[in-house]
């Protein structure tokens, strides 16, 4: 079946307008009715008809069948999907953060309410994720599931390692080209690359997971001295999301910046690239790199599963539901870390198990060793206040 889409738009920022741009060059059988928008007096590129600002114009109508929300907060952007669902409507959404907060809600009203959420744009923009850990891999075959999901602090660690740039100016110009999430803090703080973790966690995985159990660890306190210690070493720095399932059926999740020698797959992934790696017993490694922000790439996504209602597609969470779904969430994890550093009070929320290489320089210092996730995760908050930077040596 081929059903004629009447859709209601929410948001008309950098996706907005890219999802209209690719809409207007596809032939689909859908009509956007209109789109709900929230400043009154911002200039907008299309004539002022198709837009209102009364969230009930679409809601309400009975005639609007898909929902599709742009949206920059992530609690407005519940109300609508929940409210749209709710009443019957189908929804696509590229909301990261309100997905990986509600997701287990939604899941359920989507069940109870027979409709469908679709939302393969929250996840590293325009590379085909969800929808292949919902299809296409088993859950006891997938090991791990991993990569850059944050274009905005891809393209900041980009610029500064291979042009030199300064952080400020890198993040200053990943703003202006719309990768940057409203709050930069999101991006370079590494919580949007959680936010998709969690979600993407759910379709590896099958587990629902909430995003303030995760660790994440971001980018902002990267200073010269870790620069020249990666470039003497011959690596790279990226941040890293991860969901590794250990040998007792635990997954953990967590993203860190890592050390990423030549060689390794995400070693050319630069600028506004995402990369996933899946890692399955019999197929082993395999890599999907695309552009993971930025408005034609995120709108491809979106376009993807609007075009996916048509056909009246919806995730089946098959993995949640399975009868002997036994897989559970740890942050009980031992992995080896770098962390620079300037004077010995700084590593004192840092309980290394085990610490192999310790360097006391001039300018910095630094140690490498063993340490518990669970245990930088307790002391995040504080973690993060430190005049130092942590990077997992990816070991
Ligand atoms: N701020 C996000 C990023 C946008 O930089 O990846 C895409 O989700």
């Amino acid at each position: 079946m081929n059903k004629l889409l009447k859709i209601g738009m929410f948001g008309f920022g950098c996706v907005g307008q890219g999802l209209y741009g690719i809409f207007l060059k596809t032939s689909l059988n859908a009509e956007i009715i209109k789109i709900c928008v929230k400043h009154r007096d911002k200039p907008r590129p299309i004539p002022m008809h198709h837009f209102t600002f009364d969230k009930e114009e679409i809601l309400q109508n009975p005639d609007i069948n898909l929902v599709v929300e742009m949206i920059d907060n992530a609690d407005d952007a519940y109300h609508i999907v929940k409210t749209a669902l709710q009443n019957g409507k189908n929804v696509v959404t590229a909301n990261k953060k309100m997905l990986a907060e509600h997701l287990a809600e939604l899941v359920e009203l989507q069940k109870k309410y027979n409709v469908s959420l679709l939302y393969e744009a929250s996840s590293c923009g325009s590379i085909p994720i969800i929808r292949n850990l919902e299809e296409y891999y088993d859950n006891d075959l997938l090991s791990s599931v991993s990569g850059i999901f944050n274009g905005s602090s891809n393209y900041i660690l980009s610029k500064i390692f291979q042009e030199g740039w300064s952080y400020e100016t890198a993040l200053k110009k990943a703003q202006e080209l719309g990768f940057a999430e409203t709050d930069p803090t999101l991006d370079v703080g590494g919580f949007d690359a959680k936010y998709k973790l969690c979600i993407i966690a759910a379709h590896a995985y099958g587990i629902f997971v909430n995003p303030d159990d995760v660790l994440n660890y971001g980018i902002q306190t990267l200073s010269i001295y870790d620069q020249q210690y990666a470039q003497e070493k011959g690596v790279k720095i990226k941040l890293v999301a991860s969901a590794i399932k250990t040998d007792n059926n635990e997954v953990v999740l967590s993203v860190l910046p890592t050390f990423i020698p030549k060689g390794h797959y995400l070693y050319h992934v630069e600028n506004e690239y995402n990369a996933v790696i899946a890692e399955a017993a019999f197929a082993d490694k395999q890599v999907f790199v695309g552009k993971g922000a930025g408005g034609y790439p995120t709108g491809s996504a979106m376009i993807s599963d609007i075009s996916a209602n048509r056909f009246d597609y919806r995730y089946e969470y098959r993995k949640h539901n399975k009868a002997n779904q036994n897989l559970t969430f740890t942050q009980n994890h031992i992995i080896e870390i770098f962390v620079r550093y300037h004077q010995e009070s700084d590593l004192q929320y840092l309980p290394f198990e085990d610490i192999s290489t310790q360097f006391i320089g001039k300018e910095f210092r630094y140690v490498i060793g063993k340490i518990n996730l669970k245990n930088i995760f307790q002391n995040i908050e504080a973690i993060r206040k430190q005049n130092i930077f942590l990077v997992h040596t990816g070991k």
